[in-house]
């Protein structure tokens, strides 16, 4: 059964473990805590009392930005990534009108999250992320428009 939980500072040394492991340059525990303020929504997705995923989301009047997300690898392609971001989007404010969020274009699992929930691509931010092994990385710049009668909870 999936459960989803508001994100705790004493969460944070079991999220810290899903970051570390999901990115190649993961987030500071420093970050990590700068989300649990009241502009945020850090959710943390729960299998059957596993940890398995979380994900953060910024909401300043009426735009929200998705911050960060992962699903931990041993269960990722079963909808667990689908599912936390269709309820952080139902969750936002009524006022929020558009989400936003930042993605390497290499990140072809994310992409195709995003786009298949309807996501598109508006700009890109040139040489915006360090590449593992040296270099730089574009940001591919992505929104979803929320209709007025988007589902809320
Ligand atoms: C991106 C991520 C969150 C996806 O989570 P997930 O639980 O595996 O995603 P879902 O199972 O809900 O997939 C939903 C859809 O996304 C697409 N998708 C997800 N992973 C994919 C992959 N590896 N390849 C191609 N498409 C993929 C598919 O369209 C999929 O639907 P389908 O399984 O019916 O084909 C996960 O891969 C992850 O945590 N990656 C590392 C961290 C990261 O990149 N975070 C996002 C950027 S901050």
């Amino acid at each position: 059964m999936l459960q989803l939980t508001g994100m705790r500072m004493e969460d944070l040394p079991e999220v810290m473990a899903l970051e570390r492991a999901g990115h190649d340059f993961p987030w500071s525990e420093g970050v990590m805590a700068s989300c649990l303020s009241r502009h945020h929504r850090a959710r943390l997705l729960y299998e059957d009392q596993v940890l398995v995923g979380f994900a953060i989301l910024q909401e300043v009047l009426d735009e929200a930005t998705l911050l960060n997300m992962v699903i931990a690898a041993t269960a990722r392609r079963r909808g667990h990534g689908r599912w936390l971001l269709e309820r952080l989007i139902a969750e936002v404010d009524a006022g929020v009108s558009v989400i936003h969020l930042e993605v390497r274009p290499s990140n072809h699992a994310a992409i195709a999250l995003y786009e298949s929930m309807g996501f598109n691509e508006y700009a890109r931010r040139p040489r915006y992320y360090p590449r593992r092994g040296g270099g730089y990385e574009d940001a591919m710049l992505m929104a979803l428009t929320l209709a007025s009668d988007t589902m809320r909870l």
